[in-house]
């Protein structure tokens, strides 16, 4: 395995050419797999099995297999993935005629339509985001500073009466930041903002792990408690929630440019490093009381893999810098062995995902959006070693 130190390094790029033309081929072998019909979108294959599951539109997850396909096109350059990425994109559209289920509108619609828009300038793709961002930023309360994340009764959490925000729900963050460049109500990038700050305040123990989910009092917006749904328990380290700090506090400091958002994401992550596992797939709870027994979570490797390789054109120190780029190219290899690609196994790209554990869902599972981050971080890498993303800590890569 090649270990490389320097922060400007170049790529191996046949392993990274290999593990992308991997990608491409089990892309086209669900493709082929799939009903004609684009309503049905894959969603997850249960441990040991080979079928897809799969969701409608209106499920959390529906925008990670559009963005699959926009991103296989974006690698490839071939319209076959382009017209595949347009269907499944175009099944979206109804999400924005009426008011956001919950936070995850910006997920469904942005990893999608987003990556459509973003490759092919489409306006209509345009005028769905600007509308999808401004329904989102309806369950903003202003009192808590929050996007209230679930607006409907999940268990432990009590709302109506109290207000809740998911860590999670700092990934649709960029959906408001995009709008509000994007000729949106400019106030999207005010909540998006408050948002994140709030967050920052109330979502971190003092050792910069994370709890799932803070409670607001509705009324007052005082914060009532940190508690967790997905994790193992409310003190616990759930290992995607680490992973959706770290790739949205990173994008919170490319939209801003505020310099507290970076020191400040740099110790979400340290945590989160110092305590991986040695292959850096973590379990999927950090503190599960039957580690090394304890089910893994590739997504959330993937996750961080892709948010530290954007973090690593952030932090001014080269060595830091060097260090990040490092950690992900080390997870990105992890991925792309025998042990977590399914290959034959099945057509999604990973194996051993931990979706909601406590209540036994998609546990050790291939899960759609583990394969689009793994996707998104090799294309990452792709660009940054190619030089067509700029590196602050070393000037352009020639
Ligand atoms: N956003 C839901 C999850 O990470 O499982």
């Amino acid at each position: 395995m090649a270990i490389i130190l320097a922060a400007c390094d170049r790529p191996d790029d046949n392993e990274l050419s290999a593990a992308l033309d991997y990608c491409v081929g089990q892309v086209r072998k669900t493709v082929q797999s799939l009903p004609a019909d684009s309503a049905r979108i894959p969603r997850s294959i249960a441990y040991g099995k080979t079928e897809w599951r799969f969701v409608n539109y209106r499920d959390w997850t529906s925008g990670f297999w559009p963005g699959i396909l926009w991103y296989t096109y974006e690698y490839t350059q071939d319209t076959l993935w382009k017209q595949q990425a347009r269907r499944y994109s175009q099944a979206l559209f109804p999400l924005v005629d009426s008011a956001a289920i919950d936070h995850d509108l910006g997920f469904q619609v942005f990893t999608s339509i987003g990556n459509g828009y973003r490759l092919t300038g489409d306006t209509m793709y345009r005028t769905v985001l600007l509308r999808a961002a401004d329904t989102l930023a309806k369950l903003f309360n202003p009192k808590t500073g929050t996007i209230l994340s679930w607006p409907r009764d999940v268990p432990g959490v009590d709302w109506p009466l109290r207000h809740n925000t998911i860590m999670d729900n700092m990934i649709n963050l960029e959906l408001l930041f995009w709008a509000a460049k994007q000729g949106g109500n400019k106030e999207l990038y005010n909540i998006a903002l408050k948002h994140a700050e709030t967050t920052m305040l109330n979502h971190f123990r003092p050792d910069f792990t994370s709890y799932h989910v803070v409670v607001y009092d509705t009324a007052t917006g005082k914060k009532i408690k940190g508690i967790t749904h997905q994790g193992y328990s409310d003190s616990s380290m759930w290992a995607r929630g680490q992973s959706w700090a770290i790739y949205g506090f990173t994008m919170v400091y490319r939209e801003t440019n505020d310099k507290r958002f970076l020191n400040f994401v740099q110790q979400v992550t340290d945590v989160y490093l110092k305590k991986l596992p040695a292959d850096h797939i973590p379990y999927w709870d950090f503190n599960a009381p039957d580690i090394p027994a304890a089910p893994r979570d590739a997504s959330a490797a993937a996750v961080t893999a892709s948010a530290l390789l954007e973090l690593s054109t952030f932090v001014p120190d080269t060595t830091k810098a060097a260090y990040y780029r490092q950690q992900a190219r080390e997870m990105l290899q992890s991925l792309s062995t025998a042990r977590y690609q399914s290959r034959q196994l099945n057509n999604a790209l990973l194996l051993h995902s931990t979706g909601h554990k406590p209540n036994g869902g998609e546990i050790d599972a291939s899960i759609i959006y583990a394969d689009y981050y793994y996707l998104e971080a090799l294309l990452r890498l792709k660009k940054i070693t190619a030089g067509k993303i700029f590196i602050k800590a070393c000037g352009k890569i020639q």
